[in-house]
């Protein structure tokens, strides 16, 4: 049965694919974004926006509305902003998410799935990351968004908020913002669609896990319904489990672009990890999802799209 579902940051990359995909399942949405990042233009038509900000008050947005659920994605999202503005990162996304939850306490909200991220495990393990594995971020972005998962930890045991955490790999797809620092694969479809020469970090053999956007958001709309009683720790890795150099990024968007321009290389960035790659068996177990998008296709498609833009 269609449920009301809140999704903040619902105007930006992931936020507006997901308002889409929760259309698709018979949900009623709303979309609370302050439009820092995203654009009201990318919120699907006949969807409530609520232009707050998740640092001031937005009981607003909850007593209107009437949410069943929430989905928290508004965040600072960039590594190298939160390495040089570690307290600006810590309020929006630690302070910023503790009044999201609380408002969902208030307001009897059944359900908070949280956006979190790949960038909690840190770099000390290496192979595949599992969500039992111990968490050391090496960013303060990492440690903001691990941060909100023990908040939520302690919202279930105040007053039984149901909740679950999503870690996503690194998310791809169109919409990306391809002026920001991350999103390697719209940064450099951006630039080769222009000519520009894109710069290639740290040698360009780091692994990374893609994982297409509209994959991440099938997978939330499927948490949101998911059987969770008895999870004592609903965390889990939302990735293809496969990992893909930058350089074999570059080779797939050189065809998808028709480009023949080299990189240029560049020395690493703080906060930057080695290898980053995630199992996701124990998402494939509570909810039926496989990663349905070829990392060739989802390519081409964010390629198509930003020369579409042109
Ligand atoms: N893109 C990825 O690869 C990736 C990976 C791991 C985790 N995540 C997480 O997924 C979520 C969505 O990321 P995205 O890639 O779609 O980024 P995005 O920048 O496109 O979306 C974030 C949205 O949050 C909004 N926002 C920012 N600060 C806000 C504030 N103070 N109040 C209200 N709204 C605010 C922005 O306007 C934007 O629409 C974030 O929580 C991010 O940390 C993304």
């Amino acid at each position: 049965m269609g449920r009301r579902v809140l999704v903040t940051g619902g105007a930006g990359f992931i936020g507006s694919h997901l308002a889409e995909e929760l259309i698709r399942c018979g949900h009623e949405v709303a979309v609370l974004d302050n439009l820092s990042g995203g654009s009201a233009a990318q919120v699907p038509a006949g969807v409530r926006l609520y232009e707050l900000d998740i640092t001031e008050p937005i009981d607003e947005a909850f007593e209107d509305f009437r949410p069943d659920d929430v989905v928290h994605l508004a965040a600072q999202v960039s590594v190298a902003v939160s390495m040089q503005e570690p307290v600006m990162d810590a309020r929006i996304n630690v302070l910023g998410s503790i009044n999201v939850i609380t408002a969902a306490q208030r307001h009897d909200v059944r359900r908070v799935v949280y956006a979190s991220s790949a960038a909690c495990y840190g770099a000390l393990e290496e192979g595949m990351l599992r969500e039992d594995m111990r968490c050391v971020p090496a960013s303060y972005y990492g440690a903001s968004k691990y941060a909100v998962e023990h908040y939520l930890h302690s919202a279930r045991q105040a007053s039984g908020l149901e909740w679950a955490a999503l870690r996503f790999a690194n998310v791809y797809g169109p919409r990306q913002d391809p002026h920001g620092e991350a999103g390697v694969v719209a940064i450099f479809a951006r630039l080769l669609l222009d000519g520009g020469q894109p710069e290639i970090f740290g040698g360009g053999e780091l692994k990374r896990d893609y994982v297409f956007v509209t994959d991440v958001a099938r997978a939330v709309a499927l948490v949101l319904d998911a059987e969770l009683e008895g999870c004592a720790d609903p965390v889990f890795n939302c990735s293809t489990a496969v990992g893909t150099t930058t350089n074999e990024i570059y080779a797939h968007l050189k065809e998808a672009c028709s480009s023949d321009i080299e990189p240029t290389s560049a020395p690493w960035r703080p906060g930057d990890v080695q290898n980053l790659i995630l199992d996701n068996s124990r998402l494939k177990a509570v909810v039926d999802w496989v990663p349905r998008v070829t990392l060739e296709d989802g390519i081409s498609r964010t390629a198509t799209y930003f020369s579409s833009l042109d």
